[in-house]
């Protein structure tokens, strides 16, 4: 429960500060250049025929920029924006509102689009491709149907799941885009970048040491940024050096490759009760207590990349890297 109030508390803090030291255009949004290069092709190409970017489908695990590109893309098309969240559209009507509201080339950006229900998605198909709203309106006995036109808009969704999107809703995406991990070079950029935006210099050592530890993901850089600057601050030091990071980072339970406590939790569980696996996710997740989608969209993503668990058809297994890292050695089974 505790630990809940304070991951809610960090949550609403790092909107915060996502907001403050989000880029705004796509010259300070650093990697991701195949997704960066591409988008910025259709984008000149749709000005040059001056018409709405196709819409756009973000995907990657959580804190890899997904926002950011959607508000860039508005900015670098010179329109306005409107958000939404999947789950925040409740009734067809709170879609046809948003719809109707938009103005020629806007940008329309829904999070978490895999969580909107299936019969409100069905709204957005027509909308998508013909630019118009077929609603029901009046009451049961009495209704009719109308078509409203659209003016050509820009959909852009983010999802941590593209699987769980439906096919018709996916197939309506003209760009559709995987974010990555980011290499520990890029992040040091990021580290720099909002070391300069919040005013508080740090070392190269220290920048490229927190880059390491930050899981390939800026959220995590920049909110890893924001913790070892209280230290110096607290230290009375007018820069971040190697020290106070390794310090702060090591007092924040953040190892050498960035792994948090429930990372070697969940990698320990897999050893120490489950024999090195396979595990399946349901097992898993009650034996650590944290939700399967938590695990699937937040903490297997990176584990997988790095390669210290491996998913099979029976389930997940750490593989002989983990053993390593954790420095356990592996029993016979
Ligand atoms: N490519 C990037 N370059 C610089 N900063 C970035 C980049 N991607 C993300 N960030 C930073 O990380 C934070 C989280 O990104 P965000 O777009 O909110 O992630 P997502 O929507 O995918 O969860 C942002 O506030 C931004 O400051
Ligand atoms: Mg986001």
């Amino acid at each position: 429960m505790k630990e809940n109030v304070i991951k809610n508390y960090e949550l609403v803090d790092d909107n915060v500060l996502d907001n403050t030291i989000r880029p705004e255009c796509i010259e300070e949004y650093i990697g991701q250049s195949d997704v960066k290069e591409n988008i910025k092709v259709f984008m000149d190409a749709a000005k040059m025929r001056n018409e709405a970017l196709d819409h756009v489908l973000l995907y990657g695990p959580p804190g890899l920029g997904k926002t950011t590109l959607a508000f860039i893309i508005a900015h670098e098309m010179g329109t306005n924006i409107k958000t939404a969240s999947g789950p925040s559209i409740e009734k067809t009507g709170d879609l046809a509102a948003i719809l109707s509201s938009l103005e020629p080339g806007d940008v329309l950006f829904i999070d978490e689009i895999h969580r909107m229900p299936r019969y409100i998605e069905e709204i957005l198909y027509p909308a998508m491709e013909d630019f118009s709203l077929d609603i029901i309106v009046g009451s049961e006995g009495n209704s009719r149907n109308i078509k409203i036109d659209l003016p050509p808009f820009t959909l852009v969704g983010a999802t941590t799941r593209a699987g769980d999107l439906s096919s018709p809703l996916r197939d309506r995406f003209g760009i559709v885009s995987k974010l990555q991990f980011y290499t520990v070079e890029e992040l040091t950029d990021i580290v720099k970048r909002t070391s300069r935006v919040l005013e508080m210099p740090i070392t190269e050592d220290a920048a490229v040491e927190l880059a390491k530890r930050s899981r390939g993901t800026p959220r995590i850089a920049n909110r890893l940024f924001r913790r070892v600057r209280d230290f110096a601050m607290v230290k009375n030091s007018k820069e971040i050096t190697l020290d106070i990071t390794e310090e702060a980072l090591d007092r924040l339970k953040v190892d050498k490759i960035g792994l948090d406590n429930t990372d070697r939790e969940l990698l320990l569980a897999i050893i120490n009760r489950f024999n090195g696996g396979p595990v399946g996710i349901e097992a898993l997740s009650s034996s650590i207590g944290e939700e399967v989608t938590t695990i699937e969209d937040v903490y297997e993503p990176y584990l997988l990349q790095i390669g210290l668990l491996k998913r099979t058809a029976r389930g997940r297994v750490v593989t002989d890297k983990a053993y390593e890292v954790l420095g356990v050695t592996k029993s016979k089974k």
